[in-house]
């Protein structure tokens, strides 16, 4: 999730740019950069960290121009420095791009380029764009455009493009699929960016483009064709939001937009895992036999992240029968634990700084453990520390509380799951590659659940002011329970609590009073059968005992729903990939709770992003 600004106008293009960038440094700060087009022909500067760097930078420069694009990166492939800030140019320096997203088929691109003798510079996904197009210009002529759309039709993945041509210094051209990009419509001049936070201030006229879309800007307006050239419309809106909403994305919170970027999040996180039918993780210094040897597998990870680890456990020991265990990292080099070369310790955390995390591997390296890394900051520390690393494509989450990089976890270590059962033959390649089709169909049921959660909204602010909260779930039920009392705590400082719904008896049932709410995460029906019944003893034993009863369980779960007071329904999907839909509804409810009980949903107090302390 990079941000994105173009410009063709009267104005000095320069400020424009650079002004847009702050405004949408909140989409990624590993580095920004721009590309001016003026009478010194095309002009790049660009430098890692925060824009500042970049200003510093320009200071030394004369730039000037009104044809210009810019992008701060919220990095996805190549690590955050100066040679991997976008943008990217050719050899000769004629053509230049920018790009948030993913080109999947990025490697089979260098790698023919590679064979023609370019050159690339950078580690990047992008770069391959820039001499492609050149390329095209080159061998076909025509203009920006056109070569941007030949390209375009041999790209996979999720894109939003955006080049200048040293040859064309009155267009700026783009190209979007899967990627958000929206125009900017002024008197004079026209605009681009990847929201409508880049321009906001000079108009209010907008365009949204849709899918498989190339645009050319200019002063006078602009034009929009499909990949092959056909005449296309995009959709024009007005912006009513301010400058604060806008970068909000309309939303009140940072954690309510992110909420709906969840779907996004995973889709983007397991783009690129599947190439020929083989699961492929970013960066992994170990090969097939060591994967193979491994006998153990640690989860580390704090807070949230540790929730998704217990998930993952569930799916690595169903899909490859190795033992997996799951500690607070807090907690795991303190208990000297058994580590050998054959065992595998994963450090979940999506900041990639948190102390106890960091600790934590390098324990485990001192103990000869492998160790990979799911982590969703390009470069931090635990995942360079780390043989391996997956990285979460969430983008960046400002709201304190943990959500879109939730689910990207989750994602993240089943995908893991599947490359070590790939690696062991626990699983056929065809099952394999069916449990990564039903991954992929995860955003879709997030996305419907989603719509459906304005009931949810209305129950929290009926149950807001609650002494506690209980909640009660059953093998991956019972991480999303814990993910949910959190939530409420961290969110609303309301106490809760998560329990496995099987030790209410052993103690928590105590706790039940008349209209105590009690959440319960269902087991599918289907797919847990027996599970599904024992849980369902359970909720009538706390209905009895006067519990209000919330329940989540799939739509046509009767025996669920006749034993709620308050039914929540989610899509009915494969057990170990439940998490993502059940999950979803918990987050809504505490962020409601906590906007009732007038606490700050984006800075909870006491609560830092990142707990870089032990
Ligand atoms: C989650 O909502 C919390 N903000 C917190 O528990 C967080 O998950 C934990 O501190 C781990 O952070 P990390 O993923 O950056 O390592």
């Amino acid at each position: 999730m990079c941000g994105i600004v173009g410009y063709v106008g009267p104005r000095r293009a320069l400020d424009v740019v650079v002004e847009g960038l702050r405004r949408l440094e909140y989409r990624g700060y590993d580095s920004s950069g721009v590309a001016v087009i003026g009478a010194d022909g095309l002009q790049v500067a660009k430098k890692a960290g925060r824009i500042e760097n970049l200003d510093k930078e320009l200071a030394t420069r004369s730039i000037t121009g009104s044809t210009a694009m810019g992008h701060t990166r919220w990095a996805t492939h190549g690590a955050p420095n100066d040679r991997n800030a976008h943008p990217h140019t050719d050899a000769s320096g004629r053509v230049a791009v920018i790009h948030n997203g993913i080109i999947e088929n990025f490697g089979a691109l260098r790698a023919e380029l590679e064979r023609d003798g370019v050159e690339l510079v950078s580690e990047t996904d992008t770069e391959t764009v820039a001499h492609l197009v050149a390329a095209q210009l080159e061998a076909q002529g025509g203009s920006l455009a056109d070569a941007l759309r030949a390209v375009c039709r041999r790209l996979q993945g999720a894109f939003t493009l955006v080049l200048l041509d040293a040859q064309e210094p009155d267009v700026v051209v783009a190209a979007r699929r899967n990627s958000p990009l929206v125009l900017g419509v002024g008197d004079g001049e026209t605009f681009l960016g990847s929201d409508v936070a880049a321009f906001i201030e000079f108009t209010r006229e907008a365009v949204e483009l849709g899918q498989n879309q190339i645009v050319e800007i200019r002063r006078d307006g602009y034009v929009i064709t499909d990949f092959d050239g056909k005449p296309a419309e995009g959709t024009p809106f007005h912006i009513d939001w301010d400058l604060t909403a806008a970068e909000k994305g309309g939303y009140e919170y940072f954690m309510l937009k992110e909420i709906q970027e969840q779907p996004a999040a995973v889709r983007d996180t397991l783009l690129g895992h599947l190439v020929s039918g083989q699961i492929v993780l970013d960066e992994q210094r170990f090969d097939q036999q060591e994967l193979r040897d491994i006998d153990k597998v640690f989860i580390v990870a704090c807070g949230t992240a540790y929730h998704a680890g217990m998930i993952g456990k569930q799916a690595i020991e169903h899909w490859t029968r190795v033992p997996v265990e799951v500690e607070m990292a807090s907690e795991f080099r303190y208990r000297d634990p058994v580590l050998d070369r054959q065992t595998l310790v994963v450090a979940i955390s999506q900041s990639g700084e948190t102390a106890d995390t960091l600790e934590a591997v390098r324990h485990a390296r001192d103990q000869r453990a492998k160790v990979l890394a799911i982590c969703n900051t390009n470069g931090a520390q635990i995942p360079r520390e780390s043989d391996a690393v997956i990285y979460t494509h969430a983008g960046p989450e400002i709201g304190v509380a943990a959500t879109k990089t939730f689910l990207a976890q989750v994602a993240a270590v089943e995908l893991l799951g599947l490359a070590l059962a790939q690696a062991r033959g626990t699983k056929y390649g065809d099952e394999i590659i069916r449990e990564f089709d039903d991954l992929c169909s995860v955003p879709d049921a997030i996305a419907e659940v989603l719509t459906v959660v304005e009931p949810v909204r209305a129950l929290a602010r009926e149950i807001a002011q609650s002494k506690t909260i209980l909640f009660l779930g059953r093998h991956v039920g019972y991480p999303v329970a814990l993910e949910g009392a959190l939530k409420l705590k961290e969110l609303a400082y309301m106490h809760a609590e998560g329990f496995p719904a099987g030790e209410l008896k052993h103690g928590p049932i105590a706790l039940i009073e008349e209209g105590l709410p009690v959440v319960v995460v269902m087991p599918s029906p289907t797919g847990r059968p027996l599970l599904h019944q024992k849980m369902l003893s359970n909720v009538a034993e706390i209905k009895a005992r006067g519990a209000r009863t919330i329940v989540i369980s799939e739509a046509d779960d009767s025996a669920a729903r006749n034993l709620a007071a308050h039914f929540i329904a989610v899509p009915s999907v494969p057990t170990l990939l439940s998490p993502f839909v059940t999950t979803v509804p918990l987050q809504v409810l505490a962020a409601e709770i906590a906007q009732a009980r007038g606490c700050d949903v984006d800075k909870p107090r006491n609560l830092a992003k990142s707990v870089t302390v032990e």
